[in-house]
């Protein structure tokens, strides 16, 4: 059995300004109906493999998270952060969770919340594929052939297949490299880090307390002193209040020798930005998409979505338009990474 954990207190800064800091892109529907939270709580919601879902999440989302839930049918666990640490303690907490509840050889799936997946049956087979490795002792990772040198992600060196199965040992594990670095892992055949661990919870606790023994302290005790409130767990304030920012990519991935890496195809997007969301998304024949009101004349290739008022556009060309209630955003859509910085200089300046 598998113990599906959902981080969803991540703020999607990058989709702004639909995403918003109070409404993160995990708790908006951008290309489905549902929301990403929905999607990915349904993703692991059948099968005989999977116990209840646990979510953690930002105390300021705890409505979100218990409604929209509860709009599928769904009744999570919710723990709350009562700060923002980044998904490194969250994932230690939600860990420790686990392990007290269950027992420390329970797998527990870590899922990001904020990812599209097209095709749900690949992607269980590969969690089964996965869980042989999981229980042997392996943190797995779930590979992703990469498309372009990215700097979004985390690449992975597979080595040996271990001890038949499909997983194979995580050579290197490199957060996040520069532009040069990405191309030559590349070219080397590396993988992405799709950013979801299948692991038993108890190993992913001893590698805490091994690699980064303050923070895994700090989750763990914000875990045996949390209190329940309105039906959610919240954390203990001063123990997680304590721990440092940090992701479990560099807290853990990057260090521990037990990664095992699964490779998989199963229709996967993290949407970071929004020429992922136009590449995702249904296209008319000359390659636009329109969301909400939109009309456009004598356009190719170009995104835009209105929250509410019209938006009209005449010779657009790979171009991005996003129209909310207080803000518009208007760029070529290849400067789409170039959206987090324009929000901290906005969030800087104000
Ligand atoms: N509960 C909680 N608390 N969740 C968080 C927090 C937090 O403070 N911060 C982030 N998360 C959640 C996000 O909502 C998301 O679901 C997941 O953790 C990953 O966080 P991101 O901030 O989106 O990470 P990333 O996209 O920069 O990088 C990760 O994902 C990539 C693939 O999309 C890494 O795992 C990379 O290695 C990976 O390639
Ligand atoms: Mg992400």
């Amino acid at each position: 059995k598998v113990v599906p954990v959902i981080l969803a207190g991540g703020t999607g800064t990058r989709l702004w300004p639909l995403s918003r800091q109070s409404l993160p892109k995990q708790f908006i529907s951008l290309v489905s109906h549902n929301t990403l939270y929905q999607d990915t709580l349904l993703r692991v919601a059948q099968g005989a493999l999977f116990l209840p879902p646990v979510v953690v999440t930002g105390a300021d989302f705890r409505f979100f998270a218990r409604r929209q839930a509860a709009e599928i049918g769904i009744t999570p666990t919710i723990l709350l952060e009562p700060a923002r640490r980044d998904s490194g303690p969250a994932l230690l907490a939600a860990a420790a969770y686990v392990r007290d509840l269950h027992g420390p050889d329970t797998l527990m799936l870590a899922l990001a919340a904020d990812h599209v997946v097209t095709d749900t049956p690949a992607f269980l087979a590969c969690v089964e594929q996965a869980a042989a490795a999981a229980a042997a002792g392996h943190v797995v990772t779930f590979g992703i052939t990469p498309s372009a040198p990215s700097t979004a992600y985390g690449y992975i060196r597979a080595g040996a297949p271990l001890d038949g199965g499909v997983a194979a040992r995580v050579e290197r594990f490199i957060e996040k490299p520069d532009l040069e670095a990405a191309a030559r892992y590349v070219a080397d055949g590396y993988l992405w880090n799709s950013g979801n661990f299948l692991f038993p919870a108890g190993l992913m606790l001893a590698e805490g307390a091994r690699l980064e023994p303050e923070l895994t302290a700090c989750a763990e005790a914000s875990v045996a002193k949390a209190r329940t409130d309105l039906g959610f767990l919240t954390l203990d304030a001063a123990a997680f209040g304590a721990a440092r920012a940090i992701s479990i990519d560099f807290a853990i991935l990057e260090h521990t020798d037990t990664a095992a890496v699964v490779a998989g195809a199963f229709g996967w997007s993290d949407i970071g930005a929004w020429d992922a969301v136009h590449a995702v998304s249904a296209q008319d024949e000359n390659g636009n998409v329109m969301q909400g009101a939109v009309a456009l004349h004598d356009s190719r290739n170009s995104y835009v979505h209105s929250d509410g008022k019209l938006v009209a556009g005449i010779g657009l060309d790979g171009l991005s338009v996003i129209a909310t209630d207080d803000a518009v955003l208007v760029m070529p859509s290849d400067r789409a990474q170039d959206v987090k910085g324009l929000v901290g200089a906005l969030t800087a300046s104000r």
